[in-house]
């Protein structure tokens, strides 16, 4: 594999099996992307198009079929059950539901110590300090560390999700719908503390939305998703401002303009395009 590059993943099929009544799902069909060190590539497509199946995999939690997942030098695509542990820390999801994923029984402070002292990133007598470290990076006072994730509004806990994450040291962070159950302005705020947090640190991300409009915002480049397959790849700019497929073309008008004006010139434009011609 180039030496350059963190992920890499070739021909990826990835199948959820089906059951008496009910046909296999093929989720990702033939999936290639690729992602240096430092780069945000944005995953785009209609909800059921396999994004999060493809970031699952990544993560060693869909069933793979054939294809390869490497990580650096390393195919990960069937890593054995210790070898994944460790990946576990390198490789980080951020979801968009981070009350499922934080243990409501336990302080958020315990909860970012609990993957420090695992992965023996600090000792005991360190581990507070940098949750404190992490809370204000995320922009959360410190008292946060002795309260519930109950006490705290969607942002607030998907900044405990970030810095979750991000404590650990990763070096790719798959970012699933991370602001889409987010207000517009909270939303914002959220893709900045991303976007800082990439400048500041490094890491990549695999930045997964059904939002055109937020993975432009975000992303170096961007691969188009459509029925379990990657229909269009390349630099953010060129994606939007001329999409080949028919299919990206029909994403891009999802997104709301800005702009009224703007946006009753595309729905006259629209309604043209679906008119018939004769
Ligand atoms: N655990 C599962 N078992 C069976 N089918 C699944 C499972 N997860 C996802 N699927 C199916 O795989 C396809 C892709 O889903 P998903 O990767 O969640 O898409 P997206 O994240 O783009 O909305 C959909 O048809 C979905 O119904
Ligand atoms: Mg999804």
């Amino acid at each position: 594999m180039t030496e350059q590059l963190l992920l890499r993943v070739e021909r990826l099929v990835v199948e959820y099996p089906g059951g008496r009544h009910r046909a296999p799902v093929r989720a990702n069909d033939d999936v290639s992307i690729e992602i240096a060190p430092g780069e945000t590539l944005g995953l785009v497509g209609e909800s059921g198009s396999g994004k999060s199946t493809l970031g699952d995999a990544i993560l060693g939690f869909a069933p793979v079929v054939s294809g390869r997942i490497w990580f650096k030098d390393e195919d990960i695509a069937q890593a054995s059950p210790g070898r994944r542990r460790e990946l576990t820390r390198l490789i980080q999801p951020i979801f968009q539901n981070p009350f499922g994923s934080l243990n409501p029984a336990r302080t958020i402070g315990a909860t970012l110590r609990e993957g420090l002292l695992a992965h023996r990133l600090a000792s005991p007598s360190q581990a507070d300090q940098r949750v404190a470290q992490w809370l204000d990076i995320v922009g959360l006072p410190p008292e946060t560390a002795d309260r519930y994730p109950s006490d705290f509004s969607g942002g607030q806990r998907q900044r405990v999700a970030i810095a979750r994450a991000l404590i650990m040291e990763p070096e790719l962070v798959i970012c699933d719908e991370a602001v889409s159950a987010l207000d517009l302005s909270i939303q914002a705020q959220v893709l900045n503390l991303l976007s800082d947090l990439k400048r500041r640190t490094g890491l990549a991300y695999l930045f997964i939305s059904h939002d055109m409009a937020v993975v432009e915002h975000m992303s170096d480049r961007v691969a188009v998703l459509h029925h379990g397959r990657v229909v269009e790849q390349g630099p953010a700019a060129d994606i939007v401002n001329h999409p080949s497929q028919p299919y990206t073309k029909a994403l891009l008008e999802a997104v709301p303009l800005p702009d009224p004006v703007a946006q009753r010139a595309r729905r006259a434009t629209r309604k043209e395009a679906h008119e018939p011609t004769q």
